[in-house]
């Protein structure tokens, strides 16, 4: 969901770079032929997630909930020459279109592609990254942010997406709804945890900005 009116949006992408054809072909893919199309990243998001990628300029980055690919990326945009991001998703089904659309980006050999549980697999990654996406499980996120908190460098940033859950977080009656709970629990993780500062943009579905000290 968005929380800013359709003719801003639609404005603001006017506005913004164009989709790199790769990337078009990649979500047009994904719409005809996955499951729930809809987590996709899409142009402008993804073109967010390259330009803070490229302010970076990673060594090291790391995403958690690769789906088909597209956020890896426009996240790999911004990778030194010599650069690494690690990408972890649980459902092997993906792996097809996944390493498809990496051979064809230019960026296979920077792109490890870790298939299984990311609460399993962040544990056995060294540290030293520059750059997380955690768009994976909402149910996880705060388990996401203590495994890899202490595995990134100084200044470093994690990208948090989906913090604002369509408005639902505003919700504090939900009794059963544990994704929501757990993205309420989260938000006030960032806010609190003193190893970090944050900010919360109320950018499509919310990206939480969030800067290791
Ligand atoms: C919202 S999608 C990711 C979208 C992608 N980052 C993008 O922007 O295009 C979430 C992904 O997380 C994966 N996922 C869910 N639980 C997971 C887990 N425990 N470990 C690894 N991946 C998981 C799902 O299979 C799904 O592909």
């Amino acid at each position: 969901m968005s929380f800013i009116s359709e003719e801003i949006m639609d404005y603001a992408e006017m506005h913004t770079n164009d989709e790199p054809k790769l990337l078009q072909e990649l979500r047009k893919e994904t719409w005809q032929k996955v499951i729930a199309p809809r987590m996709l990243s899409g142009h402008f998001q993804g073109r967010l997630l390259a330009m803070i990628s490229k302010m970076i300029q990673p060594k090291k980055i790391l995403e958690i909930g690769t789906f088909t690919g597209y956020a890896t990326l426009c996240l790999a945009e911004g990778l030194t020459d010599n650069g690494t991001i690690f990408t972890i998703d649980i459902n092997e089904e993906l792996e097809e279109i996944q390493q498809k659309y990496f051979k064809k980006s230019g960026y296979a050999q920077q792109i490890v592609l870790l298939t299984g549980n990311a609460l399993e697999l962040i544990p056995r990654l060294t540290e030293g990254f520059d750059l997380v996406f955690i768009d994976a499980d909402k149910e996880n996120y705060s388990q996401y942010f203590e495994l890899i908190i202490d595995k990134m460098n100084k200044g470093g940033i994690v990208l948090s997406d989906n913090v604002l859950w369509s408005g639902k977080v505003l919700n504090n009656a939900v009794k059963n709804d544990k994704d929501t709970q757990s993205l309420i629990l989260y938000n006030q993780l960032l806010k609190d945890e003193s190893k970090v500062e944050t900010i919360l943009l109320p950018i499509r579905d919310g990206i939480s900005i969030t800067r290791k000290l």
